[in-house]
């Protein structure tokens, strides 16, 4: 059963060969109406079911745009409204059920702990669309939109700046591992990478630097990125949060730091004026909103890559 949980579970090779598929699919379909399906439709009499503990705009768009694009189909699942591992069955039962009706799970949760209990019950592979721990769905795009726009990312710098010890700067750190690029990321010490993800750095070898000075990070940077101060969930106090992380906002005056063709990212949604400035998130270098439309072509590439 191939599952798409982390990056780190996955061989370069074999992500390599998502990126390179991701590629050629959308090159392939130069022309096509948005949900028209690829000519060979890889998906086709099949079916994907989605689960959203968590609001999504763009992981549940894609998923069912991608869904469509390879000749299948999607079906949005509100936790609340089946009997999810609550009431009178069991989360293997739910899980065994699904198993009868679909092809493929996607399940964005508030526990990471659900997708590897759920991927256990089911017969059928399961996708990560965001956990507490990792979004590589969305790392798995930006390596995608990277590359489209300078070349290939390997022996690249990214920087990343905010909070450092978040679902997406995780899943970042294990692709700098995995498609070996540089990684600067530039955080308070409180919001710095946890022990474990920096553990898995260190035993991978990725060439990581992490400061507390904000143009450090961006020194000789070809990708500045950055993400929402306060996650989904985060139970932190937001004010404080939000103060101790103001000196990491990305805005001209920083992205000037960054080398000149470098481009800047983000998952979106945004908290503009706070981790970005809309001058840069609507400026020349943002890349954000390809980033957005990526999402369709890397995550048929990992349905199509879990299910081959
Ligand atoms: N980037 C991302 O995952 O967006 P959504 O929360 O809208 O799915
Ligand atoms: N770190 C953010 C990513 C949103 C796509 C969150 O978990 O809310």
């Amino acid at each position: 059963m191939k599952n798409f949980i982390n990056i780190s579970d996955h061989s370069s090779i074999d992500l390599r060969v998502i990126i390179d598929e991701a590629k050629i699919r959308k090159l392939s379909r130069k022309g096509f109406n948005k949900s028209a399906p690829d000519d060979d439709k890889p998906f086709e009499g099949k079916s994907m079911a989605m689960i959203f503990e968590k609001p999504s705009t763009r992981t549940r768009m894609s998923f069912d745009i991608a869904a469509k694009q390879l000749g299948g189909s999607s079906i949005i699942l509100n936790p609340d409204g089946i009997h999810y591992g609550k009431g009178d069955e069991t989360l293997k039962d739910t899980a065994k059920i699904l198993t009868e009706y679909v092809d493929i799970v996607m399940l964005r949760t508030s526990s990471h702990k659900n997708l590897e209990e759920f991927g256990k019950y089911l017969d059928i592979p399961i996708i990560n669309g965001l956990s507490d721990k990792s979004h590589p769905c969305q790392i798995m795009s930006d390596i995608l939109t990277y590359e489209e726009s300078n070349g290939s990312i390997t022996g690249k710098t990214v920087s990343w700046l905010g909070d450092g010890d978040n679902n997406m700067s995780n899943s970042l750190i294990e692709a700098a591992g995995k498609f070996k690029f540089n990684l600067r990321i530039g955080c308070p010490k409180k919001y710095a990478p946890g022990k474990k993800i920096l553990g898995w750095a260190k035993e991978n070898k990725v060439n990581l630097l992490i400061t507390q000075k904000p143009d450090d990070a961006v020194k000789n940077s070809d990708c500045v990125m950055t993400d929402k101060w306060v996650s989904m969930n985060d139970k932190v106090n937001k004010k404080t949060k939000k103060k101790v992380l103001k000196p990491f906002q990305v805005n001209k005056k920083l992205m000037k730091k960054a080398n000149s063709n470098a481009i800047f990212m983000h998952c979106l949604p945004v908290g503009r004026g706070e981790e970005v400035t809309d001058e840069v998130i609507d400026g020349k270098q943002s890349v954000v909103w390809r980033q957005a439309l990526n999402r369709v072509h890397a995550q048929k590439s990992i349905i199509k890559w879990c299910l081959d």
